[in-house]
């Protein structure tokens, strides 16, 4: 069984890190994996890029936590906010997610939830949005984002991302996939992402 505590612990610290002003609040309710809950693992498309994601992860805190999640991917329950018609197929290849705790994921916690993000090359996530306020933390990838109706701008593995809770974001791909630690936190952590238009044709 995976090291959950080491891979929270992990995650913590790369929260910390990133010294946003917006994480200490995060890290309140951060939480202990004195229980592991059962869950059912599911596998994806967009798995076949984890690997070379987790390898191509700077070295250090950032890769190790990176390699973990790769190791520990066959006991995770990897999900999908969308489905074909709201979505590209194409999207839908290259796009996943999967919670490491909060209401579903492996370790329990009602204050936060957390997980992993993983996006294919040349992948469009279009803009987006969600009840619960998000802090990112990219590990992997050259990947750019966007908030609200701004500018998309290159942000590299280690940065730290606040999402406001309702607060429109998008994010896309060139060549390499993008592998990105999320928390959400306050309303609706049992909620899926909306995208900001009702159906994309990209
Ligand atoms: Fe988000």
């Amino acid at each position: 069984m995976a090291d959950w505590a080491g891979i929270l612990g992990s995650g913590r610290d790369l929260i910390e890190a990133t010294g946003v002003p917006e994480a200490a609040r995060f890290l309140v309710d951060w939480p202990m994996p004195a229980a592991v809950r059962g869950v059912t693992p599911a596998s994806l498309e967009v798995l076949r890029w984890l690997r070379a994601s987790a390898t191509r992860a700077p070295a250090g805190p950032v890769g190790r936590f990176a390699c973990a999640i790769a190791d520990a991917a066959g006991e995770l329950c990897w999900r999908q906010s969308y489905r074909t018609g709201d979505v590209p197929r194409t999207f839908l290849e290259r796009y996943g997610w999967c919670e490491l705790f909060g209401r579903c994921g492996p370790i329990p916690c009602t204050a936060l939830a957390g997980g992993v993000l993983l996006l294919g090359p040349d992948t469009h996530y279009p803009s987006h949005q969600h009840a619960a306020e998000e802090l990112y933390v990219p590990l992997s990838g050259d990947a750019d984002w966007q908030r609200g109706h701004g500018d998309f701008e290159a942000r590299r593995p280690g940065d730290g991302i606040f999402h406001a809770r309702g607060e429109p974001h998008a994010m896309r791909t060139a060549t390499a996939p993008l592998l990105a630690l999320y928390l959400w936190r306050g309303e609706g952590l049992d909620e899926r992402a909306t995208l900001a238009i009702d159906r994309v044709t990209r």
